[in-house]
């Protein structure tokens, strides 16, 4: 999970000195465009004030005597910014108030989206999926706490930024409460590849079910906003194609992978209960396939399997007839989205998963094209319950969060053969193998 914090922090920079000002010369314009405007000889003696930065060394003092009620100058002020927008003979010294105007609003409106920076906890931040988010919201310049049990995330995926300011890491089980303040709950602590989902099922519905109660629980207590990280999974076997969000799902309650697909659906109800009842702010994610650097190795996943053997020369297993579908997103991509989603004012369930769909026998090929072209691909018995065919419907991601994903499939998978590599190239459990993140790589991969 990752948590973001806000509270103590959120106070802080309320009376840091220099947004204090900046705040009370945004309270002028507010007033001063409230009123219809003013005397443009105080507001032009004003503005140089302000100095060439754009007015951020203007003094509290000099606001405070600022006469902003005189119904005589707003009058003028008024007929001459009526000209003005009307496109007639601009006086120049109204045109160049409204320009520095114009021009410290827009500085007003960046500080502000640097102060809202929010204090997210990341409920299994420590795994796949959670550390490139952490990389992200860092980078950022938020302040990120992650609460993982590291069942099957790794102290590896965020040392980078272990000793960082911003950055804490808890050693932590959901399925026991916690105490902490955050603004905003990327809840993702579950296991999500289905051999670890399986390993131990009950505790996989523990997890998604008592641990969600938990988190939730904790969102009601200090006011954060909750993202679920949900699955494609809640679709089943779907007997409809493409998924779209209004599709109940085709699950078998009793099948191996039950544990995981109705716990998560046990998740999105529990995250509508609070809702409906305690009026907790949720959002859930639909998550697809996901892939990229820092997945496991041993996830029993399509483009694991395939790199690792791949890599090591050995034949690509495809369970089945190799004709079932799947859309894989690259990892980068699911971070914006769940950023996105986070961020929206839509809390009912959005698909976050890369249409671009293909066969396993056709990633079996573009995967050994890639790597080597020595493998051999070779048919197994197909694991049961497999899904036939997937794709998300993301109509309402796009429309909704403005979100549709960028990365080509050759172009991630190229990075995730990259990580791979390094991966089977270490000799020693302390070998490292990090690709630091920038901001540069997380945008233009
Ligand atoms: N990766 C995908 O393709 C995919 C697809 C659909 C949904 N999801 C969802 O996204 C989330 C992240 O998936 P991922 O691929 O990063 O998986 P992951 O296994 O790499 O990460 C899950 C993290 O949760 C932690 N965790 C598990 N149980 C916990 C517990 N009881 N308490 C605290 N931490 C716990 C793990 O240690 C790990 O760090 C999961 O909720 C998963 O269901 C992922």
């Amino acid at each position: 999970m990752v948590f973001l914090r806000t509270y103590g922090k959120k106070l802080k920079w309320l009376f840091n000195a220099p947004v204090m000002i900046l705040l009370s010369v945004a309270f002028c314009f507010a007033v001063l465009k409230w009123h219809g405007g003013a005397d443009s000889a105080w507001l032009n003696d004003y503005s140089n004030s302000l100095g060439a930065d754009g007015g951020f060394s203007v003094s509290a003092k000099r606001i405070e005597e600022t006469p902003f009620f005189d119904e005589k100058s707003n009058l003028l002020f008024e007929e001459k910014s009526k000209n003005f927008k009307e496109g007639n003979k601009i006086e120049p010294d109204v045109a160049e108030i409204l320009d520095k105007i114009n021009h410290l609003e827009k500085k007003i409106k960046n500080l502000e989206a640097r102060t809202v920076k929010t204090y997210p906890d990341i409920t299994g931040g420590a795994g796949f999926v959670g550390s490139h988010l952490v990389d992200r919201l860092l980078l950022e310049g938020h302040e990120v706490m992650v609460v993982d049990n590291f069942f099957t995330g790794r102290k590896r995926n965020v040392e980078h930024w272990i000793g960082h300011e911003n950055f804490e890491l808890i050693n932590h089980d959901i399925v026991n409460p916690i105490f902490i303040e955050v603004d905003q709950i990327y809840h993702l602590a579950s296991p999500a590849s289905p051999p670890h989902y399986m390993y131990n099922p009950v505790k996989t519905i523990k997890t998604n079910t008592v641990g969600t109660i938990n988190i939730l629980g904790l969102a009601k207590r200090v006011g954060a906003r909750v993202l679920i990280a949900s699955t494609s999974e809640v679709y089943g076997d779907p007997e409809i194609h493409p998924q779209p969000e209004s599709y109940w799902g085709h699950v078998n309650p009793i099948g191996p992978r039950a544990c995981y697909d109705e716990a998560k659906r046990v998740a999105e109800t529990l995250a509508y209960a609070y809702e409906k009842q305690e009026n907790i702010e949720v959002r859930v994610a639909r998550i697809f396939n996901t892939y990229g650097p820092r997945m496991h190795m041993d996830d029993g996943r399509v483009v694991s399997n395939f790199v690792l053997q791949a890599l090591q020369g050995k034949d690509i297993t495809v369970y089945g007839h190799g004709k079932q579908t799947r859309s894989f997103q690259y990892v980068t991509d699911l971070v914006d989205g769940l950023i996105r989603l986070m961020n929206s004012n839509h809390s009912l369930p959005v698909n976050l998963g890369n249409p671009d769909e293909h066969t396993i026998d056709e990633f079996a090929i573009i995967i050994n094209n890639l790597v080597n072209k020595n493998s051999k691909i070779v048919h197994k018995p197909a694991v049961e319950d497999d899904p036939q065919k997937r794709k998300p419907d993301i109509t309402k991601a796009k429309n909704i969060l403005g979100w549709e994903p960028k990365v080509l499939l050759k172009i991630g998978l190229e990075e995730t053969i990259k990580y791979f590599r390094g991966e089977l190239q270490r000799t020693k459990h302390t070998e490292r193998n990090v690709q630091k993140p920038t901001l540069h790589s997380i945008n233009e991969i």
